[in-house]
């Protein structure tokens, strides 16, 4: 047990005299993925899965926020995972309200602005009042910028810009070709710029309908690790690595 926590003590020390914090990724993307085989593989109830991967949630905001990141994007839920059995929606959809209620305070504390992408009109009425109450009181912090993707898919997004899109052209308010960042502005993430790395936890190599337009250029982590196992070691090393990528953009 010792010598674990002496491994990883080590271990964050190396990674933090690696890691150059002026070259710390702006925007980080993570799909927290593995939360119900993280359970399974231990006995217990998929609900339990999640409710660590709350836990790991808090601990991923703190570190990233104490890297400097200035942008951090959780997918928490899919427009997919309406598809789940009841009782696993329900309970995924408490979660929000609990989180708020611990973190909220140390949130405004540490100047992160809360946002929430995806749908909110579909949320049960307490998780849009949840994420929406920590959005308000975070409003004009100035800090590093939370994006929860709650209810979020990336197809009905782009749907979404198209179609109010075509509103504004009938109404006359859009002239034109459309161009890339008018498209852009359209969409939830309006005003942040790209993901520059995207983490996807638990072995699966796939972006399930998250960010399509906006990770076209995003350097791309994987870890076989499950979500609620992943630590802040982990995040550091996905910067570390992300940090020793040449990112060429189609260029030379
Ligand atoms: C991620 O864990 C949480 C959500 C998708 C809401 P999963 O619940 O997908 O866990 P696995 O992939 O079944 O292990
Ligand atoms: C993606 O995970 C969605 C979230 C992490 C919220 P899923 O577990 O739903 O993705 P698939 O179904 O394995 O592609
Ligand atoms: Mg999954």
């Amino acid at each position: 047990m010792w010598g674990l926590v002496l491994d990883s003590t080590i271990r964050e020390k190396e990674l933090t005299r690696k890691i150059d914090p002026e070259k710390v990724p702006r925007h980080i993307a993570i799909i927290m993925d593995g939360n119900g085989r993280w359970a399974v593989e231990r006995g217990l109830p998929r609900q339990e899965g999640h409710r660590q991967g709350v836990e790991t949630v808090r601990d991923i905001v703190r570190c990233a926020e104490k890297l400097g990141i200035s942008i951090l994007t959780l997918f928490a839920f899919s427009t997919e995972n309406w598809q789940r059995p009841a009782w696993e929606v329900n309970y995924l959809m408490s979660l929000p309200e609990k989180y708020f209620q611990s973190e909220l305070p140390e949130l405004i504390r540490k100047n992160v602005q809360v946002r929430l992408i995806g749908d909110a009109a579909r949320l049960p009425r307490k998780v849009r009042k949840a994420v929406e109450d920590g959005s308000e009181a975070t409003r004009d912090n100035t800090g590093m910028i939370l994006n929860f993707a709650l209810n979020y898919g990336s197809r009905s997004e782009i749907l979404r810009a198209v179609n109010n899109l075509i509103k504004e052209a009938a109404a006359g308010k859009v002239k034109g070709q459309v161009d890339e960042k008018t498209f852009s502005s359209y969409l939830y993430t309006a005003g942040l710029p790209d993901p520059d790395l995207l983490i996807r936890t638990s072995g699966e190599k796939r972006i399930s309908n998250f960010l399509l337009w906006q990770l076209a250029y995003s350097e791309l982590w994987f870890t076989n690790v499950y979500w609620p196992d992943f630590s802040k070691l982990h995040l550091m090393e996905a910067v570390h690595d992300y940090q020793m990528r040449k990112r060429r953009f189609g260029k030379l």
